[in-house]
């Protein structure tokens, strides 16, 4: 008997369509800040839609929701495969979606609303931030279960990203959550001063370094063998990548952090880190897109694996541009500008987006019982329609940055500003202009993914019949 039939593909499915959905919100929440900090006007007035609270609804969205359901689906999925059994338990696994959901939907209301804890990508107030909690332990039950009841002897590497990813997630949502309630929507952090910054970014870093980069290089070990019918160009490589990313990401949070009441030591500590992590991330780059030797031809026709290599080209980007921006005296220009969020966004739409898209394309006719997705032609319109949109949000930015940096720093020869802050904001209108329509066409590439999913999945009944015979030999 085919052991497909034994898998729990309707959670992956739900999973696959919530990241989906959420991509489009968190993206459209994405493009109306841009447009606000172009046209200020357009928060109406109205406390509800003003940028102080759409913004970290925008990163909650893009980051909690659409990132986070794309690495529950790939997670469940690979592990069940590369383990050949069932997940250990159906009720808590559909219970961590439901769960899951309602942590989105709390963030959707609490937000806007104003309320937060006021630290950056941990501001849900402490009722949500106790239910993350518990829905990240059922997560590990349902995950580490699996692993434990598996039948094949060997842990798949794909597997040991995803599991440091659930272990070092569980640590820094708990410590950076310790906090003490007043009321029910107000809590103050449980450390202070200094040492809140630390912990923060500490958390900050490493959210980078779990969520944004462990998880998708489990997405990266699974499908881009899978997609391009090849084996991991070196399996001994992808072991040393992930101790030596896990074991140096811990240290590099400080670089959040300089010039500011930190000890010095301890800023320097985080940029040796930085420096060293490069290292790791392109020993990583490096063995995903070498897993593509002697398969290049099939990038000509093949545009999910475009979307899995592009990728890793913005993973290597960004991870030789973070240990530069790590270096003090280069931090000393690129901190507080948008630099920082021409960086930020190289690797969340490059890295983060297109790995989670092209594994979504990839699971999602497997999902539906079909061959391929309803359109391959749309999969490559969504993937030149979001490349360039890529390259007008960051090439924009990188101007933008630079070009304040250098116009903060401008002294006159008696020592006085050359430049007022206003005179610097002016200067950035048009680029703000240019990375608006950046994000309108990432996300319009992401509607196109949402429309090709939709009629994907539109023959839901025959797919169930079908999944044993589509789904043999994909373990
Ligand atoms: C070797 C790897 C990396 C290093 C050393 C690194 C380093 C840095 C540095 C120095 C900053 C600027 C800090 C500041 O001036 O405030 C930064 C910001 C940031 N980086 Fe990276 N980066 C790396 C990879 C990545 C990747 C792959 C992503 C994925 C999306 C990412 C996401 C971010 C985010 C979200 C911020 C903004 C944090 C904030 O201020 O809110 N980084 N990174
Ligand atoms: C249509 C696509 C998107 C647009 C137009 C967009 C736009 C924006 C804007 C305007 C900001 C605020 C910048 C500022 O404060 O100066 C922002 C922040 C941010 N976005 Fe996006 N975004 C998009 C997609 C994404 C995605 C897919 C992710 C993650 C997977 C992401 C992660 C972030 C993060 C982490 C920040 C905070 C950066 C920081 O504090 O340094 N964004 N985004």
């Amino acid at each position: 008997m085919d052991l497909a039939q034994n898998y729990n593909y309707k959670i992956v499915k739900q999973f696959a369509i919530a990241t989906v959905v959420w991509g489009i919100i968190g993206m459209l929440v994405g493009v109306i800040i841009a447009a606000q900090l172009a046209w200020p006007a357009l928060n109406l007035d109205i406390p509800w839609l003003t940028y102080g609270r759409l913004r970290p609804l925008h990163t909650n969205a893009v980051i909690f929701a659409f990132g986070i359901c794309g690495l529950f689906a790939t997670s469940y999925y690979v592990v069940q495969r590369t383990c050949q059994v069932r997940l250990f338990s159906d009720k808590l696994a559909a219970f961590t979606f439901w769960g899951w959901q309602a942590v989105i939907l709390s963030a959707v209301v609490t937000l806007p609303m104003g309320l937060t804890r006021g630290k950056e990508y941990a501001e849900l107030e402490w009722p949500i931030t106790l239910l993350i909690a518990v829905v990240w332990i059922a997560y590990a039950v349902v995950f580490f279960g699996t692993l434990l009841t598996r039948k094949v002897k060997h842990v798949y590497v794909a597997n040991w990203f995803f599991a440091g990813y659930i272990i070092a997630v569980t640590i820094l949502h708990v410590v950076n959550g310790a906090s003490m309630p007043a009321t029910l929507f107000k809590s103050y952090s449980a450390y202070s001063g200094v040492q809140d910054a630390m912990i923060q970014w500490w958390y900050g870093h490493n959210a980078v370094g779990f969520i944004l980069t462990a998880g998708y290089l489990g997405m990266v070990y699974y499908f881009i063998p899978k997609q391009a019918e090849r084996p991991v160009y070196s399996y001994r490589l992808s072991i040393v990548h992930f101790w030596a990313l896990i074991f140096t990401y811990m240290w590099a949070g400080p670089h959040h952090l300089h010039y500011t009441a930190l000890p010095d030591w301890t800023q320097s500590i985080g940029m040796v880190f930085s420096l060293i992590l490069l290292a790791p991330s392109w020993g990583g780059m490096i063995n995903g897109i070498m897993t593509l030797s002697g398969a290049w031809h099939k990038l000509r026709t093949d545009p999910i694996l475009k979307f899995m290599i592009v990728s890793l080209s913005f993973y290597g980007m960004a991870t030789f541009e973070g240990p530069m921006m790590s270096i003090k005296t280069v931090n000393a220009l690129s901190h507080y500008t948008d630099w920082g969020i021409a960086h930020v966004h190289g690797g969340a739409l490059g890295w983060v987006g297109f790995i989670t898209m092209g594994s979504i394309y990839y699971l999602l006719p497997r999902l539906a019982g079909q061959q391929k997705m309803y359109s391959t032609k749309l999969i490559d319109l969504h993937f030149w329609v979001a490349t360039i949109g890529i390259v007008l949000y960051i090439a924009a930015m990188w101007i933008a940055g630079v070009m304040q940096g250098l116009m903060w720093r401008a002294v006159n020869p008696d020592g006085t500003l050359t430049y007022t802050f206003v005179e610097g904001v002016k200067a950035t209108y048009p680029y703000y202009v240019v990375r608006f329509a950046g994000g309108l066409l990432y996300l319009s590439g992401m509607c196109v993914m949402g429309y090709n999913t939709w009629m994907t999945l539109r023959n839901r009944e025959t797919a169930v019949a079908r999944i044993p015979a589509l789904t043999a030999g994909h373990a």
